[in-house]
């Protein structure tokens, strides 16, 4: 007969439930309100739609004045906007693109092949300029990667490049701020790791690619099963014969890339925050990196390590045979609080370690980016009726310069 202590453990045994029982149960509840949550935001068809645009924010991206949108518009020349109340002019992204061609075209009509140029920046392969590949990088996580990727990926389709963004972190969140729920809209073998893995089941990137609701702007989700790249790749290297060059795990994103590289001007990678495969594949594609910095004394300890962990790393693989020749590599300062003495010096400090290596605006730190962020959005969806103008302007001022500085960085590299 058992002992009363015997029974009150067993009890306890009984009434404890298996923990992977307990943590499913926790997934799909919250999974549901994640569904729901989205239903409601993305109202009526529960995907992301974007805004439309004022004349006056059409004519900034296109970079001419207001006045000349507003003269184009009255001869009836070229898209029209969509009259609102009061008389206000409203473009789509595809107008503004449309915009975009029809001004080319005038400008191409009178000889100005550079102005054409202004307008549609479309990279042009006869004069050898080749596809960017920009992996925005630090293992540090929370680090502002993915934030600043989605941004730039946006600034760089609203001002006329045809863009790609990969979400190759197995945490998905670049996927989620384009309003996926991996578990629920994708199936499997649809991340980039379809396209990249060593086995039969491997599919080419064109299929996997999705288009967004931003124009110019498609995307390849992340999703779990971008993990597994990790887990196949020692076996993948140790089987691996001698002389098959279709074995290296640092050459297969790049491979998978150029199979579609005629479609589009700039491919932005947002990594993971860990040094695996998958990132080492990554920038081994890359034509150029930014690395993201957070201005903590922590964060830039860690650096100190991600940056010896990554010259170890790509030492071998440049010995193996990978080419690495970056076009451009720099910090972006993240979360800046110019008002924060600490953050202050160490801004300070990086820059007299790195020089221009440093981009000269850093991102602030704004509500108007992590209140956006509530909803899935970015500062580019949100319009500016949200928010204290202030705060917005401060924010979009800040966004603006960070992403121009990396276009102008772009364009040198193909020599414009
Ligand atoms: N400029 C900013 N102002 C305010 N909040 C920001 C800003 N940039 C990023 N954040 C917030 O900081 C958090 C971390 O940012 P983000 O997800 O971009 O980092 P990450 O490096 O991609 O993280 P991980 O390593 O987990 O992938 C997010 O909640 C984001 O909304
Ligand atoms: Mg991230």
């Amino acid at each position: 007969m058992a002992s009363p202590s015997n029974t009150a453990a067993q009890k306890e045994v009984v009434s404890l439930r298996p923990a992977d029982e307990t943590i499913a149960e926790d997934a799909q509840a919250l999974s549901l309100q994640l569904k729901a949550m989205r239903e409601r935001l993305f109202a009526p068809a529960s995907e992301k739609t974007l805004r439309s645009f004022t004349s006056g924010e059409a004519a900034r991206l296109v970079g001419v004045s207001d006045g000349y949108l507003r003269q184009l518009s009255l001869a009836g020349d070229g898209p029209q906007p969509d009259v609102g109340t009061g008389g206000r002019r409203y473009y789509s992204l595809a107008d503004i693109d449309a915009l975009r061609h029809f001004l080319a075209e005038q400008a191409l009509a009178k000889g100005n092949t550079a102005k054409a140029r202004g307008y549609v920046k479309w990279r042009d392969p006869s004069k050898g300029e080749h596809m960017q590949v920009i992996s925005i990088t630090n293992f540090k996580g929370g680090s502002g990667k993915t934030t600043s990727a989605v941004h730039l990926a946006q600034y760089l389709a609203m001002t006329g490049h045809r863009v790609l963004a990969v979400d190759l972190d197995p945490q998905a969140s670049l996927s989620a701020l384009f309003g996926y729920q991996p578990e629920l809209d994708l199936v499997g073998n649809d991340t980039i790791y379809g396209a990249i893995r060593y086995d039969s089941e491997v599919r080419p990137l064109k299929d996997i690619i999705r288009k967004t609701y931003f124009h110019n702007l498609d995307l390849l989700p992340g999703n779990l099963e971008l993990q597994e790249f990790e887990h196949v790749t020692p076996r993948a290297l140790a089987d691996r014969r001698p002389g098959d060059p279709h074995g290296l795990f640092f050459t297969r994103i790049q491979t998978a890339l150029q199979s579609v590289a005629d479609d589009y001007d700039v491919v932005v990678i947002d990594c993971p925050p860990q040094l695996g495969y998958l990132t080492l594949s990554a920038l081994c594609a890359s034509t150029s990196v930014i690395v993201t910095v957070h201005p903590q004394m922590l964060d830039v300890a860690s650096m100190s390590q991600f940056l010896f962990m990554t010259s170890d790393l790509l030492g071998v693989v440049r010995e193996a045979g990978g080419t690495l020749n970056f076009d451009f590599l720099r910090y972006l300062v993240t979360r800046f609080e110019p008002h924060d003495g600490p953050q202050t010096q160490i801004v300070g400090f990086l820059r007299s370690l790195f020089g221009e290596r440093v981009l000269t605006s850093p991102m602030l730190k704004s509500t108007a980016v992590s209140d956006a962020g509530l909803t899935k959005q970015t500062l580019y969806e949100v319009g500016r009726e949200n928010f204290t103008r202030g705060t917005y302007d401060r924010a979009m001022e800040a966004l603006d310069a960070v992403n121009a500085e990396i276009e102008q960085l772009i364009h040198t590299a193909w020599g414009r």
